[in-house]
């Protein structure tokens, strides 16, 4: 995909009511702190469009990046933050669960796993619920620039052991520091899914 345009177009709190876009929409989700705001400043070639923080929770609303005008990018607020309060929680899990629900461009749910550690019971939870929405994530497994070469494909098992992933179910390691794996999401986005 070759970026010409960024625009954060829509951001959904709470009581915001979601927009009904006419193009496609992809959706990041993934633990707070699991790099999905740095995910999608890769895929558009942005150092730091979408905030990104070293403090987890950062992103709380449903943030909508227009691409070109032909693709959203759809940063979902983090889950798994401890400090925030049961409210918040409470209100997290609606938010997303209503933009599942009823967002008609949704074309593919991309789940942002932390490479270094075995997913966590949130991981776990997050992945069988959208499975249980009817939709068929894509794995992202982030920050493999923090491991040796030579631990990748044992840490990619843990994941897929971890998560309980079917054979057929797609992963793809990523850095948002060397950007390894920027190209074969966007080819896989490009070719698979917007087609
Ligand atoms: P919330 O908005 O809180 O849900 O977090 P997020 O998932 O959007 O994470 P964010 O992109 O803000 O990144 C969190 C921290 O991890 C930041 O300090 C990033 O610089 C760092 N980070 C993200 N991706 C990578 C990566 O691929 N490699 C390394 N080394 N650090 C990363
Ligand atoms: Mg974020």
């Amino acid at each position: 995909m070759i970026i010409k345009k960024v625009d954060l177009e829509t951001v959904c709190g709470i009581t915001s009511t979601l927009p009904q876009n006419t193009r496609p929409e992809i959706a990041f989700a993934g633990k707070s702190n699991v790099g999905k705001s740095s995910l999608i400043n890769a895929l558009m070639n942005r150092k730091s469009f979408a905030r990104i923080s070293a403090t987890p929770g950062k992103t709380q609303t449903i943030n909508f990046y227009n691409i070109n005008d032909e693709i959203y990018l759809v940063d979902l607020p983090g889950y798994g933050y401890a400090k925030v309060s049961q409210k918040e929680k409470e209100n997290w899990g609606k938010m997303i669960e209503k933009y599942l629900h009823t967002s008609k461009q949704l074309q593919a749910v991309f789940l942002l796993i932390d490479i270094r550690h075995e997913p966590s019971a949130n991981d776990k939870m997050m992945y069988d619920w959208i499975v249980s929405q009817g939709c068929h994530p894509i794995i992202i497994a982030t920050k493999m620039d923090k491991l040796k070469r030579s631990q990748v494909s044992k840490h990619i098992k843990m994941v897929r052991q971890g998560l309980g992933l079917l054979p057929e179910t797609r992963l793809i390691p990523f850095s948002s520091v060397t950007k390894q794996g920027r190209e074969e999401i966007w080819n896989l986005v490009e070719r698979e899914i917007l087609q």
